[in-house]
């Protein structure tokens, strides 16, 4: 069967440089099958564009004999699209480190453009093929955010994942309020590792080093725990977090990201990657206006306000503020509510989560009801999901 975007031309991105590289880009600029998105001699300076920029192919030119692995290595942080090396000449170790390398062809210029052509799309055709494999068995990005601390994020991140693990889903946990990260504690597990480990950990991503580094709890979920030392929370970048997510999104149903409440790097590369975001707000005023600038901020960033799903927090509480008072200050709906109850506290100092400890009890059975619409997508769930309008007073 043909996909449909075989008929869309084959977006080509150049990095390096090599003799005859610049004849090869010019004759497959006119080529009708291609597009030339740009090119760049240093790899750090295309890095946006590898990056964010759809590419189905890099060709990555070089004078050398050897294999040019730390350019390599430098496209890969940025992207997992397939890479062509275009060389000047062969000898050295070129072919034989390329072959042990995840390089799609290595092609030695002059070339006749027709087979240069050809191997370009052979690459991007197998690309689009292991694509449409994953694209299959991709599990939800569920992000908990809130843009102010006590809100209840890691309480609800928490008792969320263990209750969609006890659903039968499989569940990641990932812990990316990164300096003060306590997901691990309120599950009451001591990990050996956490996500620190996991960045430094030499090499790329993939499935069978992500179970390396994850802690299991005795309800079936997966935890990747926040970094021990909040020092160590610059390590985690946004290029890890992209690649951490897209190999989370192969194994798992479902990945609960818990949050700290500001928009740095590593959340706007969580964010590029939500199916469902969690915005909790509370029954007080500074809350409502912190909820207000980050719808703002959403908006700004583009994010899809069909992903929104409005969580109300100890929506029960009497304190002078109701859900509909919530509704009207923010021109939302609030799509779920969760009462205030103080075994959420007392489970969280006795480590279980209160889903575990107490099925039975009004939380537990709000969280079990948010777990079921979590992992339905918003197109599925009859009523659109209101659209954001933002009044500025
Ligand atoms: N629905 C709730 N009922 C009772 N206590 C709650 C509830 N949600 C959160 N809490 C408590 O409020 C405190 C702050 O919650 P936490 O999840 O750590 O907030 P955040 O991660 O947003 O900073 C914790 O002690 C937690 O147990
Ligand atoms: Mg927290």
């Amino acid at each position: 069967m043909t996909e449909n975007n075989e008929t869309q031309p084959t977006r080509l991105y150049f990095t390096g440089d090599c003799d005859g590289l610049v004849d090869l880009r010019e004759s497959l600029t006119s080529h009708p099958d291609l597009e030339v998105v740009g090119w760049s001699d240093h790899v750090a300076q295309a890095a946006g564009v590898l990056a964010g920029g759809h590419l189905d192919c890099v060709l990555h030119g070089t004078r050398s004999e050897t294999f040019p692995a730390t350019e390599i290595a430098a496209i890969r942080e940025q992207t997992r699209t397939p890479i062509i090396v275009v060389a000047s000449a062969t000898g050295g170790s070129l072919l034989d480190e390329a072959l042990n390398a995840d390089i799609a062809d290595v092609l030695v210029l002059p070339q006749l453009v027709d087979n240069v052509v050809f191997a370009i799309r052979k690459a991007a055709h197998a690309k689009r093929q292991v694509t449409t494999v994953a694209r299959h068995q991709q599990g939800r990005v569920i992000t908990v955010f809130s843009p102010k601390g006590g809100t209840g994020k890691t309480a609800i991140a928490s008792n969320l994942a263990a209750a969609l693990a006890k659903q039968g889903r499989k569940t990641l946990l990932l812990d990316l309020d990164l300096q003060f990260g306590d997901a691990a504690i309120v599950m009451g597990v001591e990990p050996e590792k956490t996500i620190y480990d996991l960045v430094l950990a030499p090499g790329e991503l993939d499935i069978e080093k992500l179970a390396g580094y994850t802690t299991k709890h005795q309800c079936g979920l997966d935890i990747l725990p926040a970094p021990l030392r909040p020092e160590d929370a610059e390590l985690v970048t946004e290029s890890k977090i992209t690649r951490l997510l897209e190999v989370a999104r192969q194994c798992y149903d479902a990945i609960v990201v818990d949050t700290s409440p500001f928009f740095h790097g590593p959340m706007l590369a969580t964010l590029d990657r939500t199916d469902e975001l969690l915005v909790l707000c509370g029954l007080d005023v500074p809350t409502l206006k912190n909820v207000r600038l980050a719808l703002q901020t959403l908006e700004l960033l583009s994010f899809p306000s069909r992903r929104i799903r409005y969580v109300l927090n100890r929506a029960n509480s009497k304190v002078g503020l109701n859900s509909r008072e919530v509704e009207a200050a923010l021109k939302v709906t609030v799509h779920s509510t969760i009462p205030s109850d103080r075994i959420v506290p007392i489970s969280v100092n006795r480590g279980t989560p209160a889903v575990l400890s107490e099925p039975g009890s009004e939380f537990a059975k709000a969280l079990n009801e948010l777990a079921k619409a979590v992992m339905t997508p918003a197109e599925k769930q009859g009523k659109p999901r209101k659209r954001l309008s933002l009044a500025r007073s």
